[in-house]
């Protein structure tokens, strides 16, 4: 963080010093994990349903806290507030202007993380960059990425999300962008927001918080994206692979290990790109990090120079592995909907090719009346595609083998287990040398299965 006094600070989140000098600067970052304060930090101390933050109080202290944010006075200089979640984002609204730095914002139902990594990388070349691995896109992981930017930052890249309408213009208060991007409207967390176009209008929020200096970056070619352009007062830039697109890719190719090569055209003109990176759904993402590059002064030259050297650094995102016994397995288990799966199921066809495939998917949480059919349209795919194995894992996914099984010349074969032990069990005894493995679902519902495919099946 910044630095700051105790005084500014308890200025800026509305609460009351106790003990300690107003004087003291805070000059570290600020942390609710006791175990990662550094000297000169923040600890700020949540009341928590399992267990009271401010019990570690004392831990964070001796690792160097200089003082601690909290509902009550704990053993260390404290600033008292009444809420401490409404408090890390006061101060992170406090903070954010104060920064040398500029915010560039990314949302969508899939591919944020992906993206601000991507993102990153490129304005990493520019200059000191914030943008911490992981999904950090709430009302905690927001602010306190942004009290993670000190004096020195010059970017920080940060991913908006929502499960609800209002939620991006939240975290837009407590801190904007100045270059925003949307990658898709898809239909994760449906079930809560009713209907896509709720979830559009969640989605423009970002673009609606840009200032009139500001630049919204809209893929051209999801058309719920694209009609967001009115919604801004920014300047607007088209990416993706429509013809009108301002930065876009043309004569895409994908190669076997998934990972796509293609001209990169711009108003300065164009130039070659293979990317480094599996999936053919990174060409958008990809787009989007050129963009924004392209935005902060980096020429054609040096980003056909940065693009191919990008990598994924969020784990189980499209992390494609060798094992030493010849199977080659996609992770991309973190979390799923219909749209990220389809991408990964399409990455797992073209990785494949005459090796044999495996698509172990599990359940898709949060579709609410599409969770049926969303399913069975990710399972048709598979089928369509010639996965050779479809494993259905777990409570709820059975409507992904039934939607491959209703692909009448669909020469592969579903299998339904009851958990991933039980996928586990099976990939064990049935794997071979030179097949490729695919894993997803929603959360947690296929990470054993991941870990164990990592770790060599049998021990
Ligand atoms: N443009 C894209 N279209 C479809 N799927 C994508 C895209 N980009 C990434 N994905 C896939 O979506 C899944 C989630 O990726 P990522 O974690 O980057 O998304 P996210 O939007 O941050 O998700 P969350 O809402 O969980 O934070 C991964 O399986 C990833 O490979
Ligand atoms: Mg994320």
């Amino acid at each position: 963080m910044i630095a700051l006094t105790l005084a500014d600070i308890a200025r800026a989140v509305e609460g009351t010093l106790v003990g300690g000098d107003p004087e003291t600067r805070v000059t570290g970052p600020v942390e609710h994990d006791s175990r990662k304060v550094v000297p000169g930090g923040l600890f700020i101390a949540f009341p928590g349903e399992k267990v009271d933050g401010h019990e570690f109080a004392p831990a964070a202290v001796e690792r160097g806290a200089v003082a601690v944010i909290g509902l009550r006075p704990v053993d260390a200089p404290t600033i008292v507030v009444d809420d401490p979640l409404r408090a890390i984002g006061l101060l992170a609204t406090f903070v954010a202007p104060r920064l040398d730095a500029t915010i560039v914002g990314v949302t969508g139902s899939s591919g944020k993380t992906t993206t601000k990594d991507l993102i990153a990388q490129v304005v990493a070349e520019l200059g000191p960059t914030i943008a911490p691995a992981g999904s950090l896109n709430n009302e905690l992981g927001h602010p306190s990425t942004v009290l993670r930017a000190d004096e020195d930052t010059r970017f920080l890249v940060l991913e908006y999300s929502a499960r609800h309408i209002g939620d991006i213009d939240y975290l837009c208060r407590i801190a904007g962008p100045r270059i925003a991007a949307v990658l898709n409207v898809g239909t994760s967390h449906i079930g809560e927001f009713g209907s896509q176009d709720n979830i559009a209008t969640a989605k423009a929020e970002l673009v609606e918080a840009l200032p009139d200096t500001g630049l919204a970056i809209l893929n051209a070619d999801d058309p719920r994206v694209r009609a967001m352009a009115p919604r801004t007062r920014a300047r607007v830039l088209l990416v993706g692979e429509a013809a009108d697109a301002d930065v876009r890719a043309e004569a895409v190719t994908v190669d076997d290990r998934g990972r796509a090569a293609f001209t990169l055209v711009t108003p300065e003109g164009s130039t070659p790109v293979a990317l480094g990176v599996s999936g053919r759904h990174q060409v958008g993402n990809v787009l989007v990090a050129a963009a924004v590059g392209r935005e902060l002064g980096l020429s054609l030259a040096q980003l056909g120079d940065i693009l191919p050297r990008l990598r994924l650094v969020s784990a189980r995102r499209m992390d494609v592995f060798d094992r030493r016994d010849g199977v080659t397995v996609i992770d991309d288990s973190y979390n799923a909907n219909p749209a990220s799966m389809s991408a990964a199921v399409r990455a797992l066809a073209d990785m494949s090719g005459k090796r044999r495939s495996w698509a172990v998917l599990g359940y898709m949480a949060e579709l609410g009346a599409e969770e049926v059919p969303g399913h069975e349209s990710v399972g048709r795919l598979a089928a369509e595609l010639g996965v050779d194995r479809l494993v259905a894992v777990g409570d709820g996914a059975g409507p992904l083998a039934d939607g491959a099984e209703k692909v009448a010349d669909w020469a592969g074969e579903a299998v339904r287990v009851t958990d991933q032990e039980a996928a586990i069990a099976l990939l064990d005894g049935a794997l071979s040398p030179g097949d490729v493995v695919l894993v997803k679902g929603s959360r947690y519902r296929t990470w054993q299965v991941a870990d164990a495919l990592r770790e060599g099946l049998s021990a």
